[in-house]
């Protein structure tokens, strides 16, 4: 870990009290560490759209009585294998059936899969969560 810098930040009272109510909603102790938050998810933001090497979560809600669904969605999976870390199936139901993907690699690839897995016919719900590597912060 870099050693800490102290800063000053001007900013406008209005804007303070809103920030001040949303990072008490959000539970944090005190203001450096909402800032700090911030601003790590804007260089996450800024890797992937960077097309950097990063990480992520894509979940999807289907019925696995779809055959063609699921043969379609381990078929794309198995086209993107070198960017996917794990996968679990989790049985919800008699129908449903929760998958979690885990993904690294270039942000473009992780994205195009997920792109292509939502746009399946019959999944009900597909989910992103955009992650780092976590190497620069
Ligand atoms: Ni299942």
């Amino acid at each position: 870990m870099s050693k800490l810098v102290r800063f000053g930040v001007s900013l406008d009272e209005d804007l303070l009290d809103q920030f001040d109510r949303l990072i008490r909603q959000r539970k944090y102790t005190n203001r450096s560490e909402a800032i700090r938050d911030l601003i790590r998810e804007e260089l996450v933001k800024k890797e992937w759209t960077e097309n950097r090497e990063v990480t992520g979560a894509i979940t999807l809600v289907y019925d696995h009585h779809a055959r063609q669904l699921v043969n379609k969605v381990i078929d794309i999976q198995h086209d993107c294998h070198t960017c996917i870390l794990s996968t679990q199936h989790i049985h919800l139901d008699h129908h449903n059936c929760f998958e979690i993907v885990v993904t690294r690699g270039k942000s473009k690839d992780i994205e195009a899969l997920f792109q292509k897995l939502k746009a399946v016919k019959n999944v009900k719900h597909a989910g992103f969560m955009m992650a780092t590597k976590g190497k620069h912060f």
